[in-house]
């Protein structure tokens, strides 16, 4: 039998590799904001009994980490309420739920790898919603999947490696934070694991749901700073051959212009939401129940540039 997915968020970084890549597992209805908005709540819940999906994947979130800061009841509205919609709709209808959620629901008091049974204590407004949104769903006990990630970056999108490449063509020198670890992750490869699992318990039938749902840390191997990642993205952007379509629109055809990068204190970067100083996430769930490991967050950074060379 062929399955009938509804996608959300479409046009987000892990939404547009996951519209590339669910087709693989049956038919997609995929929506952007403008055809779905998850504010709208009679909306959502007409299109879920319309296509009568027997997955729904939510790859659409507020993300702003910022701005949730003043924008709290928006937030909640997308990262909370929404899903905890879905969750219910999904429970009426016997379709699975796949949501993401981040690695900013812990504190980063921690000095080794967050396993998916630690206590989580988010320490912003974005952490907040995004585990209140965890546990909506949990709370209406519908099948369901949350995989949390982080760090997300790609070709596409707003993330830090486009941050870094545009400011490496208006500055000799970036500062960039030392003291935050975590783990950079290429939304292709989160996009390709929650297929490949996707497609595992497809096979499997529907007891496999109920054996292995639940929540599961997804992210790159290894652990790195925004500094060293900010490093490896400009050693990166320094060996591109000219031509390449994403990067010559991230950096606008100018020319990298950054000498020097510097390492400094959180305290010296003050933003509107606090950050978690050490959000790595132990990937051992993931591996024991679906034999899944994702590339090291270098190999996955090098692919991000290799895959524009190939596609561009
Ligand atoms: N980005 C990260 O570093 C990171 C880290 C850990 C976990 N995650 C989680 O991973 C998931 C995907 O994140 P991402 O990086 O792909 O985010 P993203 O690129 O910001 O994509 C989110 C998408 O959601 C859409 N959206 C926002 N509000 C909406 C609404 N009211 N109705 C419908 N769509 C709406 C956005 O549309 P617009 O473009 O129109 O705003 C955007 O296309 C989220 O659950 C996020 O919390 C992300």
């Amino acid at each position: 039998m062929k399955l009938r997915i509804l996608l959300t968020g479409k046009r987000g970084q892990i939404g547009a590799q996951l519209a590339a890549l669910l087709p693989r597992l049956g038919e997609i209805a995929a929506y952007d904001r403008n055809e779905l908005d998850l504010s709208n709540p009679d909306h959502l819940r007409r299109a879920i009994q319309d296509v009568q999906p027997n997955m729904i994947v939510n790859a659409a979130a507020y993300t702003s980490v910022d701005q949730a800061e003043r924008e709290e009841k928006q937030a909640r509205i997308v990262n909370v309420d929404a899903p905890g919609l879905m969750a219910e709709e999904a429970k009426r209808i016997g379709a699975l739920l796949v949501h993401y959620s981040t690695d900013y629901v812990f504190d980063g008091s921690s000095s080794v790898p967050y396993l998916e049974i630690d206590k989580p204590n988010p320490i912003n407004v974005y952490g907040k919603t995004k585990l209140a949104g965890e546990e909506a769903i949990r709370a209406v006990g519908a099948p369901h999947l949350i995989f949390r990630t982080a760090w997300v970056y790609g070709a596409t999108g707003r993330n830090f490696l486009l941050t870094m490449l545009r400011l490496a063509t208006e500055r000799e020198e970036l500062k960039v934070v030392r003291d935050q670890f975590g783990t950079p992750t290429w939304s292709h490869e989160i996009a390709e694991g929650t297929v490949k699992v996707l497609e595992q318990l497809a096979q499997q039938g529907r007891e496999a749901i109920s054996k292995f749902g639940g929540t599961y840390h997804m992210t790159a191997g290894g652990k790195t700073s925004w500094f060293e990642f900010a490093k490896g993205i400009l050693a990166e952007a320094s060996r591109m051959p000219r031509g390449i379509t994403w990067f010559e629109t991230a950096t606008k055809g100018q020319v990298l212009l950054t000498r020097r990068i510097t390492g400094i204190a959180t305290e010296e970067y003050p933003t509107p939401a606090r950050r978690p100083a050490y959000s790595v996430l132990s990937n051992s769930r993931l591996k024991l129940n679906f034999g899944l490991k994702l590339p090291a967050w270098s190999l996955q950074l090098r692919a991000v540039f290799a895959e524009g060379r190939i596609n561009g």
